[in-house]
């Protein structure tokens, strides 16, 4: 069993997406480990997207996602990593696949509806970005 880290991005929040998204991550397969609504600052979210600091989009992306709610949450399936990629569609999504979440929700390469970790090593930094142990231990 993997668990992997998810955000439903601003745009999908303020166009009541959320519950959609949502939807078709449960269909999928995958377990909800823990989830929560937050309003984060372009400080917080700079830190969160560290690794994208040098990139030309890095203060859009830091305004973008501190422009509004997110849901962040943590979501537990074999495979969870590539298996929510796939089921996330590419980060354009001009370039995704029919039956992806950013096909069907995304506006745009940045306002892209959610976001999904590219690797174990991400997923465990990116959960302890937000979440404290105590929100992730479950005994069903
Ligand atoms: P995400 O998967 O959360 O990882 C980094 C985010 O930066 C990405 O989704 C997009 O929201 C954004 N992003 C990536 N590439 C670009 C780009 N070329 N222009 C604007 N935003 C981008």
């Amino acid at each position: 069993m993997q668990r992997t880290f998810s955000i439903v991005k601003p745009d999908a929040v303020r166009k009541g997406h959320t519950g959609a998204v949502l939807a078709m991550i449960e269909a999928a397969g995958f377990r909800l480990v823990a989830i929560k609504r937050l309003s984060i600052s372009k400080q917080q979210a700079a830190g969160f997207y560290a690794v994208h600091a040098q990139r030309p989009f890095f203060n859009s992306l830091t305004d973008f996602m501190s422009s509004g709610p997110i849901f962040v949450m943590v979501l537990e399936k074999e495979n969870a990593i590539a298996d929510l990629r796939k089921l996330m569609g590419a980060t354009n999504p001009a370039n995704a696949e029919e039956g992806t979440i950013r096909k069907k929700f995304a506006g745009s390469i940045e306002e892209n509806t959610i976001h999904g970790s590219d690797a174990e090593e991400t997923a465990s930094f990116e959960i302890g970005y937000f979440f404290a142990g105590y929100e992730l231990y479950t005994t069903t």
